[in-house]
């Protein structure tokens, strides 16, 4: 049930707060609907215990958190390193490999993450697969430059097969426009692949920007499972 989903998140979250983060860390925030439960947490060791971090937002509504829970803000000019970055994942697999951007904030998200020592990943048991593409099934986000959507379009089926597809906005007429300005194709792949390949392979195309795939990355995974451990 949903309420399993949500009680499954905040554990996983709040352990792996409590786990990585420490007084005086600079803490790269990730996005999407777990990483609330992450932010919450913080806000409460820093009421409870006087806790005192330094956090860098992955996008705009990591920002939002950020500020709205009375936590230190920084950016990547003022603070270029981080002791550890905390993000959620559409899915992980057994050697967490992620999938990310399905809030479409996959840009930023690696940014930050390549800036900290240690990158934890904090998801409930939906997103926990043996093989990439188990669970999450709208496919890998790329991130392109709107001009060249097109031929970035073209060039991922006829190179690697599967659909490339323009994301489409929810609440108005066209295309899904990211945080820094930019379209989203979603390539939904059709055969497992190499995915250190496909990434640096995707990647070369001009164009593109950023992939949502994250490998050799994260070194540490938290799944609240339906039993409510994690
Ligand atoms: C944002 O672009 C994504 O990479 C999120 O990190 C990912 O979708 C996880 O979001 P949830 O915590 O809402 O599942």
């Amino acid at each position: 049930s949903m309420d399993k989903v949500e009680s499954a998140k905040r554990a996983a979250a709040h352990r792996a707060v409590d786990e990585h983060v420490k007084d005086s860390y600079k803490v790269g925030v990730g996005s999407g609907s777990t990483v609330v439960f992450a932010v919450e947490r913080l806000a409460q060791r820093a009421r409870e215990e006087g806790l005192k971090v330094v956090c860098v937002p992955t996008s705009f509504q990591a920002r939002q958190l950020i500020v709205n829970n009375n936590l230190e803000i920084s950016d990547l000019e003022i603070t270029p390193e981080l002791d550890v970055a905390i993000d959620g994942a559409d899915e992980a697999d057994q050697q967490l490999t992620l999938i990310k951007g399905g809030g479409g904030c996959q840009l930023q998200e690696k940014i930050v993450a390549a800036a900290a020592k240690t990158f934890v990943v904090i998801a409930d048991y939906r997103k926990d697969s043996t093989v990439l593409g188990e669970q999450w099934k709208k496919g890998i986000p790329i991130e392109v430059v709107p001009m060249a959507y097109c031929p970035v379009k073209l060039k991922i089926e006829n190179e690697l097969g599967g659909q490339a597809v323009l994301r489409q906005a929810k609440a108005k007429a066209g295309p899904v426009v990211t945080d820094n300005g930019n379209f989203i194709l979603d390539w939904v792949f059709d055969k497992i692949h190499d995915w250190e390949k496909v990434n640096q392979q995707i990647m070369m195309i001009p164009g593109v920007v950023e992939t949502g795939l994250f490998v050799g990355m994260a070194s540490t995974a938290y799944f609240g499972m339906q039993d409510g451990s994690v």
